[in-house]
C-alpha cells in the first residue's frame, strides 16, 4: 500500500501562532496589491475586522464582503462571483467560519465559470480550475475547510445540499489564529468540534485512507478528544489545540474523504436545518453499528493507543454540552429522495463497508426513532 494518496494538495503556507491573523494583509500581498475580504457578521460585531484590517502594506486596496450567515446558498455565491468579476481582486481572503470560508472558496473558484453555480453542484458537471487565490482564516474550529478542496453548499429551493470540489481549491494561504476564537458562541464550539472529531473518523476508517492520512486522521481524533471540552468550558489553552487537530482533520478527509455519516448529514441536513456537527453527530451511533463489523481492529487501536471510545465519547459531549436531538419522532416525506442522495454522496461511497438502499432505510429508522 502506498504511503501517500495518488496526489497531495497542501495549502502553501500555514501559520499557526496567536496574533497571526493581524498579519493578514501583510501575508496576502505576495499575491498582490488589490483584496478582497470575506468575513461573518460576528467578526465585525467584535472589532476583530477593524483590527485585521487596520495597518495594510502602502498602496494595497481592500474590499469587503459580509457574509450573511447560514451555511452558503447557490445564490450567495452567485452574488460574490458577481462582485468579484466587477473589481478582479488578485486574491480573496475569508475570515470566518466554515461557512464564510465555503463561501468565498466556491466564488473565487468559479469567478470565471460561464454557467450559473447550482449548474456546478449537480452531480456530473466539471468544475474549472480556480481562478483566485485564497487566504482562509477560520474563525471557529470544526470543518477544516481551511486546509480541503472541498466548499459546502446548499440549494434552498430545492432542498439540496452538495459540495464542489476541485483541485485548485485548496487555499494558498492559511492562518490559524486562536485569538479569532475568543468570543466563539459555545454551541457553535459544540457542533464545530463535533463535525471536526467525526471527520477526523470518518477519515480514519475511509475505504480511500492511506497511512499519511491515517496519520493526520489520529493526531486530530486524540487531540480533538482532550481539547474540545475544556474549549466548550472556556479555556483559551484549548483553542490552538483544536483549530490545528480541525485544520489535520480537513487535510485528512480532501484526500481520503469522509463515510456514511456525512452521506446521510448532507441530505438530512437540507431537510431539517438543524447545524452539521450535530446531524453527523445523531447519526454516528447508527452508522458505527452498521460499520463495526468491518472497523472493529480502526475501534480497538484508538481505544488501546488513546482511551478512546468513539461512541461513548460523543455520547459524552451530546450530554455534556446539552445538544437536543433534532431527529427525534421527526417523518421524512420524501424518504426515496433523501436515500438516493445518501448512495449518490462521495462520502458514502467512501464508507469502508458497502450501503445499499435498503441499509440506509433502515440506519434512518434508528436515526429518526
Ligand atoms: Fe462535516
Amino acid at each position: 500500500m502506498s504511503l501517500l494518496p495518488p496526489t497531495l494538495l497542501l495549502p502553501q503556507q500555514t501559520i499557526s501562532k496567536t496574533g497571526a491573523a493581524l498579519g493578514l494583509t501583510q501575508s496576502a500581498a505576495a499575491f498582490g496589491l488589490k483584496g478582497m475580504v470575506v468575513h461573518g457578521q460576528s467578526l465585525q460585531r467584535s472589532g476583530m475586522l477593524e483590527a485585521i484590517l487596520a495597518d495594510p502594506p502602502a498602496d494595497m486596496t481592500l474590499r469587503t464582503w459580509c457574509h450573511a450567515g447560514g451555511e452558503p446558498t447557490v445564490g450567495q455565491v452567485d452574488a460574490l462571483r458577481a462582485e468579484l468579476r466587477a473589481n478582479r481582486p488578485d486574491w480573496v481572503a475569508a475570515v470566518g467560519g466554515g461557512s464564510v470560508i465555503d463561501l468565498a472558496k466556491a466564488a473565487a473558484g468559479l469567478v470565471d465559470a460561464p454557467e450559473r453555480t447550482a449548474h456546478y453542484q449537480t452531480h456530473g458537471a466539471a468544475i474549472p480550475s480556480a481562478a483566485l487565490p485564497l487566504i482562509a482564516v477560520p474563525s471557529t474550529a470544526g470543518t477544516g475547510s481551511e486546509a480541503t478542496v472541498v466548499a459546502v453548499l446548499t440549494d434552498p429551493e430545492r432542498n439540496f445540499k452538495q459540495s464542489i470540489r476541485h483541485p485548485s481549491y485548496m487555499p494558498k494561504l492559511v492562518i490559524l489564529d486562536p485569538a479569532l476564537l475568543k468570543g466563539c458562541p459555545p454551541s457553535t464550539i459544540a457542533t464545530a468540534g463535533l463535525d471536526a472529531f467525526i471527520q477526523a473518523f470518518e477519515s480514519y476508517t475511509s475505504r480511500h485512507a492511506t497511512p499519511f492520512t491515517r496519520a493526520l486522521s489520529e493526531l486530530a481524533l486524540a487531540r480533538i478528544s482532550r481539547a474540545l471540552l475544556p474549549l466548550y468550558q472556556g479555556s483559551g489553552d484549548a483553542a490552538s489545540d483544536m483549530l490545528e487537530a480541525s485544520y489535520l482533520a480537513g487535510l485528512a478527509f480532501s484526500h481520503a474523504r469522509l463515510g456514511l455519516i456525512h452521506g446521510l448529514a448532507h441530505p438530512l441536513g437540507a431537510r431539517f436545518h438543524a447545524a452539521h456537527g450535530l446531524v453527523c453527530a445523531r447519526c454516528l451511533p447508527a452508522a458505527l453499528t452498521f460499520n463495526r463489523p468491518v472497523i472493529r481492529q480502526d475501534l480497538d487501536d484508538l481505544k488501546a493507543r488513546h482511551g478512546l471510545d468513539v461512541e461513548a465519547q460523543v455520547a459524552a459531549w451530546l450530554d455534556a454540552m446539552t445538544l437536543d436531538n433534532p431527529f427525534a419522532g421527526q417523518r421524512v416525506a420524501d424518504r426515496d429522495a433523501l436515500i438516493r442522495e445518501t448512495l449518490a454522496s462521495g462520502s458514502t461511497a467512501a464508507n469502508p463497508r458497502p450501503v445499499t438502499a435498503d441499509d440506509v432505510d433502515a440506519i434512518l429508522d434508528a436515526i429518526l426513532a
